[in-house]
């Protein structure tokens, strides 16, 4: 319950229409208890002579009031449920910016399902506590307590009598609701295990029918479907249980009352009508018992949930500004320097880079290679911070990183990532994608700029809408090469001082590398790049060439020194010239 207690700050934003929706439903429950007696003394008045005044008068009377307390219905619903819906719109705008901002680590070690589950499932708890189990629980105490005052009033032993299957119904609501609630949360879990199924299955059809394996994936899918129908058929059993048991209870307190109730309608000690409005507000009860079951469950429900979110929004991003930000760095000059760098992913894990010792000048091109597995692209996660460092430091113009504000070093970085991530849009937002903030004409220019350099022109034109085509899922798949050039144009248009390409020509043919490459070259003056590659053709013209191995820079020099050199580097050349050669026979 008391995770609930973090909402509060949205509840004081809502105040006065919180207050006033309260307001709205005492006036609606105050209004709607006088049916019963405009009815009492109808038929009390009817029964002495029936006259034709007294009937449209008693009829009015109760459309009138039935009206007003309907127009008041409307207003709570108008108010509270509004701010429920409002607080919900913060509260998921909150988290989604809180995620946002944490670390890669987090999303790392975290399932994206989870967060889709926490953003939806748990965010939907949580308002429905703040929209119905607010107001019904406001609704019904004051129905309740207007109710029982006017039971009381028209006969104190029938009143006490109707109260007793009472606290039997609420208990009853409660553990049935909950038994509910638990099915349907299986339901649900099973749920998302088969769509995460079927998301997977499509995404990997391509796999299903190369390796002939349909069936096997149509047996899979029965078989988890065939659990989902069960655990349905599990929650209609309670379900159909649920209500005629409710009915069976409702029904026996009102025989009860009819019982006692007529006998002293027989002996005078009440009239008809009085005992018509009573068992009218017995009705009126049966709700307020109904719901305070409801009410609990929907409570502790949140509760769970908003534990579960709290949790998420306690945690502190591991990567940004701190107190050592120095915020009077605005841009950078692009000098990198590795001093003592030694870096592990997790505490237990073995080191990956160790004692990386390297200082590249401003401007200067240097080239990593090194065996699959070697620490380049940890290298480089690095520099963006991705991940700190777990000793040594990383300066750039001579700034600790950790120093310099995140926005400006991220800004002055264009990276173009070893896997190619796009976005299902237009191939021209996905170029722009780092230019906020440019005015129109410059947008263009640049992305005019970044499509000629990374050799995308012939692609676009070939497209049906050139670069207004939509990629990904809702348009066009592009070819592992357009992809990478695609990416590469977009760290171009960006334009920061510091341009890396992890191994980001891999899926393109020489010749067109070639290309990419010449016409980088004008860009990246004035830029200091970091590019890594296996293919000694992307890196030979390189001002320094990093051969890294295990975790440790094991060779450094320029083309001619490192094969002179007859090492690591050697090896790999000569085994790519042979390549070569034998391809061109
Ligand atoms: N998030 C991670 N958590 C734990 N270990 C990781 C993580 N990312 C990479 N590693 C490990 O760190 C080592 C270096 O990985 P890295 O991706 O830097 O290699 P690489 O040189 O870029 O290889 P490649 O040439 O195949 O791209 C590998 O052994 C890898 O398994
Ligand atoms: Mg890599």
């Amino acid at each position: 319950m008391k995770s609930l207690f973090k909402l509060r700050k949205y509840f004081a934003r809502y105040k006065t229409t919180i207050y006033l929706g309260f307001l709205f439903i005492f006036l609606s429950n105050i209004t709607s208890v006088y049916v019963p007696l405009f009815i009492r003394d109808g038929i009390d008045e009817l029964r002495r002579q029936i006259s034709s005044p007294a009937l449209i008068k008693y009829a009015l009377l109760i459309v009138g009031v039935t009206f007003i307390s309907g127009v008041f219905r409307f207003l709570i619903r108008q108010t509270i449920i509004v701010t429920s819906r409002k607080i919900e719109f913060d509260l998921r705008n909150d988290f989604w910016s809180h995620l946002q901002k944490l670390s890669f680590k987090y999303f790392q070690n975290t399932k994206t399902g989870d967060i889709m589950a926490h953003a939806t499932n748990d965010i939907n708890a949580v308002r429905n506590f703040i929209g119905p189990a607010v107001m019904y629980s406001f609704d019904t105490f004051t129905l309740f307590v207007f109710t029982l005052a006017l039971m009381f009033s028209i006969d104190v032993e029938l009143s006490l009598l109707s109260l007793l299957p009472f606290p039997v119904l609420s208990i009853f609501v409660y553990y049935f609701g909950k038994k509910i609630h638990l099915l349907f949360t299986r339901i649900q879990e099973h749920f998302s295990v088969l769509t995460a199924k079927a998301q997977e299955n499509l995404n990997g059809i391509r796999i299903i029918k190369a390796y002939v394996r349909e069936q096997s994936e149509i047996n899979h899918f029965r078989n988890l479907s065939y659990e989902y129908f069960k655990k349905n058929l599990d929650k209609i059993k309670v379900d159909s249980l649920f209500h005629p048991i409710l009915f069976l209870t409702i029904g026996s307190s009102i025989i009860i009352i009819m019982w006692f109730g007529g006998m002293k309608v027989i002996n005078n000690q009440l009239t008809l009508g009085e005992l018509t409005a009573f068992i009218l507000y017995m009705g009126y009860l049966i709700w307020p018992a109904i719901a305070f079951g409801w009410i609990t469950n929907l409570t502790q429900q949140a509760a769970a949930s908003q534990k579960r979110l709290n949790a998420i929004f306690a945690i502190e991003p591991e990567i940004k500004d701190s107190h050592l930000t120095n915020y009077n760095i605005k841009s950078l000059n692009g000098e990198i320097e590795f001093r003592n760098v030694s870096f592990k992913y997790r505490e237990k894990l073995p080191f990956v880079l160790k004692d990386i010792n390297l200082k590249i000048p401003a401007g200067a091109t240097y080239a990593i290679i090194g065996h699959t597995g070697c620490g380049k692209t940890t290298l480089v996660n690095l520099i963006l911070r991705f991940y700190d460092v777990v000793e040594g430091e990383i300066l750039i113009d001579g700034h600790n990183i950790k120093t310099i504000p995140l926005k400006v070093l991220r800004n002055e970085i264009s990276f173009v990532p070893q896997e190619t991530f796009l976005f299902s849009d237009t191939l021209k937002n996905n170029i722009a994608y780092g230019l906020n903030g440019s005015s129109e004409i410059e947008v263009n220019q640049r992305i005019e700029e970044a499509v000629k350099i990374a050799h995308l022109t012939p692609d676009i034109e070939s497209f049906p809408q050139g670069i207004e085509t939509i990629i990904g899922e809702r348009g066009i798949t592009l070819s592992g090469g357009q992809k990478q050039r695609t990416s590469i144009a977009r760290a171009i248009a960006k334009g920061g001082k510091i341009l890396i390409l992890d191994d980001c020509l891999s899926a393109v043919d020489t010749s067109t590398e070639e290309i990419i490459l010449t016409n980088l070259k004008n860009f990246m003056k004035g830029r200091t790049s970091l590019i890594i590659s296996h293919r000694i053709s992307t890196i030979k013209d390189a001002d320094q060439i990093i051969v890294l191995d295990n975790g440790v820079i094991a060779e450094q020099g320029t083309h001619e020194e490192l094969v002179a050199l007859d090492g690591i580097y050697a090896r790999i050349y000569q085994k790519q010239l042979l390549e070569k050669e034998l391809e061109e026979i």
